[in-house]
């Protein structure tokens, strides 16, 4: 595995795969984001991962600074999956001096995450952009967990006609259903230990739509009387949406995204299912 810190050793590098897969990533590695690289090397037959704490998605009283990391124990979680390269670039290389773009995608980025975090998904379609264009893979793949950034990412791929392929793999869950995310390294034993009602909520909007539900109100009172009273003013959000807009709903007649983000102290999760007719 060659470890790259250019954009010019990533194109110099890049020409030996026809088709390449790309998983992009904040370091700090679970088993979610090793699956989409073992997904990506058994889809395309060469993947490259990157690396980059990317700081303009991250609002002023956000954790950048604190936020999980373990370069060395990625670098060998990566070699061990069976990536080919992997992009560690610095903030000056992405961000050099005079650096002013920014990537704009609209309603979609202001509902739900964007709500609360205004200039999160600016942050990410810029740098998402960039990566597309040093690393110019054939595919790249995102976790289902970050829901909103797939649709927001699928957007920026179409509104810009990026020539990429978007994947996007299921969430990977602990044994008790509590999605695997790098900010769950900063929840308490208690947190932890109440953290998995998030999956619990959102599975009995699931039992209930399998069961015939099709009202929006029911399914986001159902999940919130599952989360409880304890977690209310913790509770950011609990949406029932449409898949693709966003756009929350009055009356499933198809699919659905069911979304919620709750906080545990200074740390907010966020999780997802989707729900399919
Ligand atoms: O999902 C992430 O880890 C980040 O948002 C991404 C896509 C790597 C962009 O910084």
């Amino acid at each position: 595995m060659q470890v790259l810190t250019t954009p010019a050793e990533v194109r110099a590098a890049r020409g030996r795969w026809p088709v390449l897969g790309f998983v992009p990533t904040m370091g700090y590695l679970h088993a979610g984001h090793i699956s989409l690289v073992e997904r990506a090397r058994a889809e395309c037959g060469a993947v490259i991962a990157s690396i980059f704490v990317n700081p303009t998605q991250f609002g002023p009283n956000e954790d950048l600074d604190r936020y999980p990391r373990d370069p060395e124990g990625d670098l060998a979680r990566l070699a061990a999956a069976g990536a080919d390269l992997v992009f560690l670039p610095t903030p000056e290389i992405i961000y050099p001096p005079g650096f002013s773009a920014s990537i704009e995608l609209g309603e979609v980025t202001r509902r739900l995450e964007g709500a609360v975090r205004p200039h999160h998904f600016a942050g990410v379609a810029t740098v998402v952009t960039k990566l597309f264009n040093i690393v110019q893979p054939t595919r790249a793949y995102f976790g289902q967990k970050d829901a909103q950034q797939c649709v927001v990412i699928r957007k920026l791929v179409r509104d810009l006609d990026l020539p990429v392929e978007i994947v996007v793999g299921d969430t990977v869950r602990e044994a008790d259903g509590l999605a695997l995310s790098s900010r769950n390294s900063y929840l308490t034993p208690d947190q932890r230990a109440e953290a998995p009602v998030l999956y619990r909520a959102l599975s009995a909007a699931r039992t209930a739509f399998a069961a015939g539900e099709r009202d929006a109100d029911a399914l986001r009172r159902l999940v919130r009387t599952v989360l409880g009273e304890g977690l209310a003013p913790a509770t950011d959000y609990v949406s029932v949406a449409d898949p693709r807009t966003l756009e929350e709903l009055t009356t499933l007649t198809d699919g659905a995204l069911v979304s919620l983000a709750v906080r545990f102290g200074a740390t907010r999760l966020i999780d997802n299912v989707l729900l399919t007719a």
